[in-house]
């Protein structure tokens, strides 16, 4: 796979979990932020996606928005289904875990596609777990790891992008 033009286009990141109201907008908001306090926002994209299309339209669930809140997030996008088209928007398709990981790459239509797909734990530096555990039907501590696993992804992906740029 060609390497995505770093320097002369916006680089795009989508984030995907199953619903898209947990994990995946937490991580595009978290991003967001980080993308728009180093003043990159010309320069990457970011949303998100779920592999279910159950939550389509809804903004991301009340709990992870206010553990969000507590850190100083505001997740407010709206839950939309991944589409095999987003292979051809995106360059990064970041998976929360191996179930997305197998849901998204059955509808892969080239080694290309295949290779933009990645685990939001490859980026992780301080944590060694291999998934960002689904928290939706747990209690407050899932959430909180999910904002951990997530924030220092975050900026482990930001490091990569802004020294492909360079
Ligand atoms: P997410 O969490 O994949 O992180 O958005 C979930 C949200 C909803 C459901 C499962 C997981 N659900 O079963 O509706």
């Amino acid at each position: 796979m060609q390497p995505p033009h770093f320097n002369n286009q916006k680089i795009k990141v989508l984030f995907v979990c199953l619903g898209n109201i947990c994990r995946s907008p937490a991580a595009e908001g978290i991003f967001k932020k980080m993308v728009a306090d180093e003043g990159l926002e010309s320069e990457i994209f970011v949303d998100s996606a779920g592999t279910s299309g159950w939550h389509k339209g809804e903004l991301p669930d009340d709990r992870m928005r206010m553990h969000g809140k507590q850190r100083g997030y505001d997740f407010c996008s709206r839950a939309r289904k991944f589409d095999k088209d987003d292979f051809d928007n995106f360059d990064y398709i970041i998976v929360m875990d191996d179930e997305n990981y197998r849901n998204v790459k059955k509808l892969a239509e080239s080694e290309d596609d295949a290779a933009k797909i990645h685990l939001m734990t490859d980026f992780s530096n301080k944590y060694s777990r291999s998934q960002v555990p689904d928290p939706y039907y747990g209690g407050a501590s899932g959430f909180e790891l999910v904002m951990d696993l997530l924030e220092d992804a975050c900026q482990n992906l930001l490091k990569e992008i802004k020294e492909r740029k360079a």
